[in-house]
């Protein structure tokens, strides 16, 4: 059986502040069912090892990047997992990035080349009994570790880096490449040398034995200068070596048959049982009951998600005759923009700001559509979960909201496969255009219950992509063993 060892900076359930723990936590479920067998490491946060009861140590490193580490190993919700106890670096608050004082931890880069080196020194057999063929590392936290894998002998594991956010590429001062560990030569654009500065995923990019991002559109939307952030030279240059392969999501975590967390669980026969969770979310935002649309936002607010074109739309979104729900928290402005709408529109208009897991359940069970303006979006997730609780999609034609929403326009309604709303460009005009095509869809009932029903029928799960990363594992080991 293949074995890899996945290493991620967030896991759902044990930590989260986006999709990467979501894909870090559902994938390794998936990939078992197709003969992968995967062990997860991440770093042991205050809050992660809450979580878990006992763990073995199966490994200890004395000197990690200026104090001592252990591995313990556990088992957490059908995840095998790896923890990086190492508390010099991890055991302090705040969240798994930012201090609590709101800043970046300011030894991020010892911290994440901790958890890269960690996962070398385990690729090559630092827990007993336990060789992994290949190293799958996701984003820039874990992308140093195919840096250090390249220069750990011929008999390495392969390596796999995972592109979810070109956005966040881990770049310090060069100041800090003599604490890394490195050999030299790697000071050098062949290596993590990046405009001067130290590259984490730009280092690893160029040494994995193949990259993947997480939707075909995204894949080649960085493959150009408006998309690369810089790294699209270099991506171009390992064109054959990168694929898309797009997100699933935990189609048992997100039920709407079996939902916990909703206070009328529906299947796509039983839609009228949709309303009683139309009716509880309007409650629980305060706003007026009526069979006008209601609309929703599950998002960080940040400017990739394009929030602020909503922000400056919610009077418009009003008038049109919606009700508008949001969740979520991140820039100050934003959420400040969106408590006021707010106020500007009460009954019309909820906000909750916060991160609120079991809410986000009950907003894709309750709403009527989800909007998701991004600018750019790799794959997206909270598209997947509203097609799933026949919450209507409305996104812009980026990235992997592209792949994975069938645009209502004339020929899919006639073969009956759309399933919500795709507009461009990423304006409030065409924003307002797209509500607008959603308001006439839903003027008419039954037309609407059938893209429910067809948008409920699309397969979101892991399936299909978990025989694609299995492929590609597979595919990369036997050109290794040539
Ligand atoms: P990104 O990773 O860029 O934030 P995704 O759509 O891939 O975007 O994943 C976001 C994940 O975080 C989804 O699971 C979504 O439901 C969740 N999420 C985002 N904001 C909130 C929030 N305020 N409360 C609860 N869940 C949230
Ligand atoms: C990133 C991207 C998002 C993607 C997620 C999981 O956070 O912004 O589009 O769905 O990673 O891959």
């Amino acid at each position: 059986m293949t074995q890899v060892l996945s290493v991620s900076s967030e896991v759902f359930p044990l930590i989260k502040t986006g999709g990467l723990a979501d894909v870090a936590g559902a994938l390794p479920l998936a990939l078992e069912r197709v003969g992968i067998r995967t062990r997860t490491l991440l770093p042991a946060y205050p809050s992660v090892l809450a979580q878990v009861e006992g763990g073995t140590q199966v490994a200890a490193f004395p000197d990690l990047f200026g104090g001592s580490a252990r591995v313990l190993s556990t088992s957490v919700s059908g995840l095998d997992v790896l923890l990086l106890d190492a508390p010099h670096l991890f055991d302090r608050p705040g969240g798994p990035y930012v201090g609590a004082n709101g800043y970046d931890h300011p030894d991020n880069w010892a911290r994440f080349a901790a958890l890269s080196k960690a996962a070398a020194l385990i690729g090559t057999g630092a827990v007993e009994g336990f060789r992994p063929d290949v190293v799958h590392a996701h984003d820039w936290q874990a992308a140093l570790a195919p840096v250090y894998l390249e220069h750990m002998g011929s008999d390495r594991p392969a390596t796999v880096v995972t592109i979810h956010n070109l956005a966040f590429q881990g770049a310090f001062p060069q100041t800090i490449f003599a604490e890394l560990g490195l050999p030299d030569a790697t000071w050098s654009v062949d290596g993590v040398e990046y405009y001067g500065s130290v590259g984490f995923l730009k280092g690893g990019l160029r040494a994995a034995d193949r990259i993947t991002t997480v939707s075909p559109n995204y894949a080649r939307e960085i493959l150009t200068a408006e998309g690369g952030m810089g790294l699209d030279g270099l991506l171009r240059g390992r064109e054959d070596r990168l694929s898309g392969i797009v997100n699933g999501i935990d189609v048992e975590t997100w039920n709407p048959d079996a939902d916990p967390h909703v206070a009328a669980p529906f299947d796509r026969d039983a839609l009228f049982r949709r309303a009683i969770n139309k009716r509880a979310l309007e409650a629980e935002f305060a706003l007026e009951e009526d069979d006008t649309p209601l609309l929703a936002v599950v998002s960080r607010l940040t400017w990739q998600k394009g929030l602020d074109i909503l922000a400056e739309a919610c009077d418009d979104i009003v008038a049109a005759g919606c009700r508008l729900a949001v969740v979520g928290s991140g820039d100050r402005l934003l959420e400040g923009a969106f408590l006021s709408a707010a106020a500007r529109h009460s009954g019309r208009m909820g906000v909750r700001i916060g991160y609120d897991e079991i809410l986000s359940h009950r907003v894709q069970a309750g709403a009527d559509a989800l909007l998701v303006p991004s600018r750019f979006e790799p794959c997206g997730l909270t598209q997947l979960y509203a097609l799933r609780y026949g919450c209507l999609p409305v996104v812009a034609r980026v990235g992997g909201l592209a792949d994975t929403v069938i645009d209502a326009n004339f020929a899919a309604q006639n073969a009956g496969v759309a399933t919500g709303i795709i507009f461009a460009p990423v304006t409030r005009e065409a924003l307002m255009e797209g509500i607008a095509r959603l308001l006439e869809l839903y003027a008419d009932a039954s037309t609407w219950r059938d893209m429910q029903r067809t948008a409920m029928s699309s397969d979101v799960s892991w399936t299909a992509s978990a025989r694609r990363y299995a492929d590609l594992y597979q595919g990369l080991l036997q050109e290794q063993s040539r």
